[in-house]
């Protein structure tokens, strides 16, 4: 299941968040839809880092939405190290929330780490301000992260963004800057603009730049494939860890082999036909003891095409199992594929979204006044990540 590639000695520190130390210093993006308990618990089989969870809204957490309650869960090996990432474009919101998850905390656990998405480029975020939009609004952005910080009291608050909005308003500096001042243990930048949603290649240059302007540890995000990528991207930027988002939807050893390639040891999975379709497996019976399992399969097969990306798979056993609906099903369906070895023709090469760029949806007059310190109004309804 192993293959050794190019030796490597690059060795990465872990990673000091207030007190927790993610080690190695590799985190799971948050991304909507797909990093709930039972994707986490997956990944984490595969590798130590941090495992962050599904875009939660501030305002639906603090109405105590009940869609929202169940989303903001750790798993049963989170107790130390359950990250929640929020979205939030009210200070007084944000700080509520951030509140209740640390004081009371939620289904019984206390998160050791908040992250706050600046990064989400979809419109009918941007449209309202929110998301990659209002890092513009630097007042703003600093009201919001000053009232995470102090709402969280110990537990270490971060900051995810993107590189600006488009290449005429660019965010990150200003970002990095104020979330340092206001007290944020750490930025995350995603080197595309908003208007790139996730076309073209990411650019690390302003991870680099951004490195060399703010003393809190900066991750670097976008496009890392393979382990190689995530070693290239610190030896260009000089980044303190690195994020993953799409490089490991249906391939979720690849944090075993980030954690090798950051102890310096070459090996990397390629796992067979079956080693896959015993991952893919576990991977819907987590979903199924999450959600039962008819719920859970039906989750599951939007990572079918993902896991499968590559193999040579009957077309109508991929009909098939793009409408699972039971584990004893799905078991069945995965047999049904010869046994082949993983597919090297896929490694290196973009999942997931690819969407193409398109002009970023802002509030009328949004761009007009940096220094407004007002919450956009009804921003904070019906969101989802990005
Ligand atoms: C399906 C999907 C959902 C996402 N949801 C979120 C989210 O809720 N919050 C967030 O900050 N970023 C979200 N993102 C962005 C990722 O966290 C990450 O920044 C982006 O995919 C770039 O990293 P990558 O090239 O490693 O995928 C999402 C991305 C995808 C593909």
């Amino acid at each position: 299941m192993t293959s050794t590639l190019e030796p490597t000695t690059t060795a990465l520190p872990p990673l000091k968040l207030g007190a927790l130390a993610v080690d190695p210093a590799v985190v799971l993006a948050p991304m909507a839809g797909i990093t709930n308990p039972a994707f986490r618990t997956l990944c984490r089989e595969f590798g130590a880092g941090l495992y962050v969870c599904e875009m939660i809204t501030t305002r639906a957490l603090v109405e105590r939405n009940e869609k929202t309650l169940r989303m903001v869960r750790a798993t049963t090996d989170e107790a130390d190290a359950f990250s929640v990432q929020l979205y939030g474009v009210d200070p007084a919101t944000v700080g509520r929330a951030v509140e209740m998850l640390v004081d009371e905390g939620v289904a019984g656990t206390r998160p050791a780490h908040i992250d706050l998405n600046f990064g989400c480029p979809v419109p009918k975020v941007t449209r309202k301000g929110g998301g990659s939009a209002l890092p513009w609004r630097r007042v703003l952005f600093g009201d919001i992260v000053r009232s995470a910080v102090r709402a969280a009291r110990d537990v270490p608050v971060t900051v995810k963004t993107r590189i600006g909005i488009d290449p005429d308003h660019v965010t990150y500096l200003d970002a990095g800057r104020i979330a340092q001042d206001e007290g944020a243990a750490a930025i995350t930048l995603h080197g595309r603009t908003a208007d790139q949603l996730y076309s073209g290649t990411a650019d690390w240059s302003p991870i680099a730049r951004l490195v060399e302007s703010v003393d809190i540890p900066v991750l670097g995000n976008g496009d890392i494939w393979e382990a190689d990528d995530a070693l290239r991207m610190v030896a260009e930027t000089g980044c303190a860890g690195v994020v993953i988002g799409r490089g490991c939807l249906g391939r979720p050893w690849l944090f075993g082999d980030l954690a090798a390639a950051f102890t310096g040891r070459p090996e990397r999975a390629l796992p067979t036909m079956a080693e896959v379709a015993a991952i893919m497996h576990r991977h819907a019976t987590l979903l199924a003891a999450e959600h039962g399992e008819r719920h859970g399969c039906a989750d599951f097969r939007k990572h079918v095409a993902w896991y499968l990306k590559g193999f040579s798979v009957g077309s109508d056993v991929r009909r098939a199992l793009a409408m699972v609906s039971g584990l004893d099903e799905l078991a069945g369906l995965l047999a049904r594929i010869p046994d082949q070895p993983y597919p090297v023709a896929v490694l290196g090469a973009p999942r997931g979204r690819t969407s193409p760029p398109r002009p970023v949806a802002l509030p009328e007059g949004w761009l007009a006044d940096r220094d407004d310190p007002r919450p956009p109004s009804g921003a904070e309804l019906e969101v989802s990540g990005g």
